[in-house]
């Protein structure tokens, strides 16, 4: 099946009893034995619930997975994976990281005796050199949080794969729709659904699909002894948005592109990082390794910080708020927020200066998205 057809369809859908087409919410923490050890195929929700095990299947389909399990938020999922190394391993991870992911690499892991080596994925040698015999596991962003970078994937999972260890991609950017990271060699996709798989800003969660059936159950077995895994209601507000994902990221992304060219024309802006513009380092391994370019746009006002700020502060329709994935459009300043908890030295050598703005491109309509741009930066 297409893509479309099967985030419609994957998982038990309509469900059995009554043939609703929209898969109930079972909303319930526990369920009726039939006998002593003999369940109908749940027990409690922490560890199974029907309506999360519908998201969960129709998120393996698809990533081209077969298990996947969803979380209570992005860091939930990323958390529960980290229980996969022990002390004295090490993680190689990209230098432009997700603020969060970065915070539990760097500070959380550490004392765990699990340390990371941030290095720039864009250079294979840097790669080579900076796996250790202890590296047991590479992470990479898709599509990286703020520069859009894209990574060359299935090189770096050689890289990874010839020394032992596992890579792990945060497809959270590009979605299932645009990269299928476990085709690509990865091992293990993670993803914020609070992003483009939920789509519409109306709830925070996370998911983590394989086909590996040793890291399978696993990964099982923690998010269910960690109690991390994805209340009902919320994995039904996340299945519903599956249904519309191929729509709405074809619809952001055009609309990003739109906004990225007009960007790149405007005296007030100094830089525009997007990967289906020529100018940016990433553009051609995007071509050749993603199915579109997604739809955040990054870019570095003139005046630095100050220039930012007024910008953020003049956008109307565009709202000055972080996440992104969402059907209206966010700006956000990855300084002060989504990257704040990176020390600025750090920050600043990763590229992510004081002058960038990360914008989640919306669905509303490009003249008017343009037209609020427009007046935002006359200041
Ligand atoms: C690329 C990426 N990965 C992971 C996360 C964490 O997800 P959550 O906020 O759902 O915990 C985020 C959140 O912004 C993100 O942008």
């Amino acid at each position: 099946m297409e893509f479309e057809t099967t985030a419609l369809h994957a998982g038990e859908r309509p469900e059995k009893l009554y043939g609703a087409i929209s898969v109930p919410i079972y909303q319930t923490s526990t369920f009726e034995f039939e006998d002593i050890g003999k369940t109908r195929g749940f027990d409690y929700t922490r560890s199974g619930n029907p309506t999360r095990k519908a998201l969960e299947d129709t998120l393996a389909a698809l990533e081209g997975g077969s298990f996947a399990v969803a979380f209570a938020s992005g860091m939930a999922a990323e958390s529960t994976l980290m229980h996969l190394l022990a002390p004295g391993d090490r993680i190689l991870a990209q230098k432009d990281l997700y603020g969060g992911s970065y915070r539990l690499l760097a500070a959380v892991l550490k004392p765990w005796g699990i340390e990371t080596d941030f290095v720039d994925l864009y250079n294979l040698g840097e790669v080579e050199r900076a796996v250790s015999p202890n590296t047991r596991m590479v992470w990479i962003e898709s599509i990286s949080n703020p520069l859009l970078g894209v990574p060359d994937i299935p090189r770096i999972v050689r890289i990874a794969k010839d020394r032992g260890a596992i890579s792990v991609v945060d497809n959270t950017f590009a979605s299932p729709v645009f990269c299928n990271p476990l085709e690509l060699g990865a091992d293990v996709v993670v993803h914020s659904t609070t992003k483009y798989l939920n789509g519409h800003s109306d709830v925070v969660g996370g998911a983590v699909v394989t086909k590996d059936p040793h890291l399978a159950e696993r990964i099982g077995y923690f998010a269910n002894a960690l109690g991390t895994t994805q209340a009902p209601f919320d994995s039904w507000l996340v299945l519903r948005g599956v249904d519309t994902l191929a729509l709405r990221v074809r619809a952001h992304e055009s609309n990003a592109l739109e906004t990225a060219r007009f960007l790149q024309t405007h005296p007030s802006v100094e830089r525009v990082y997007y990967p289906g513009l020529e100018s940016h380092p990433s553009h051609a391994q995007a071509k050749r390794l993603l199915k579109g370019f997604g739809g955040v746009v990054s870019f570095v006002a003139k005046c630095g910080q100050e220039g930012a700020f007024r910008f953020l502060r003049r956008v109307r329709l565009i709202k000055l708020a972080g996440s992104l994935g969402g059907t209206h459009s966010l700006a956000q300043h990855p300084a002060t927020m989504s990257h704040a908890t990176i020390p600025q030295d750090v920050r600043r050598a990763a590229g992510i200066e004081e002058g960038l703005v990360r914008l989640s491109v919306g669905l509303e309509h490009s003249k008017d998205l343009l037209a609020d741009l427009q007046e935002a930066l006359k200041a």
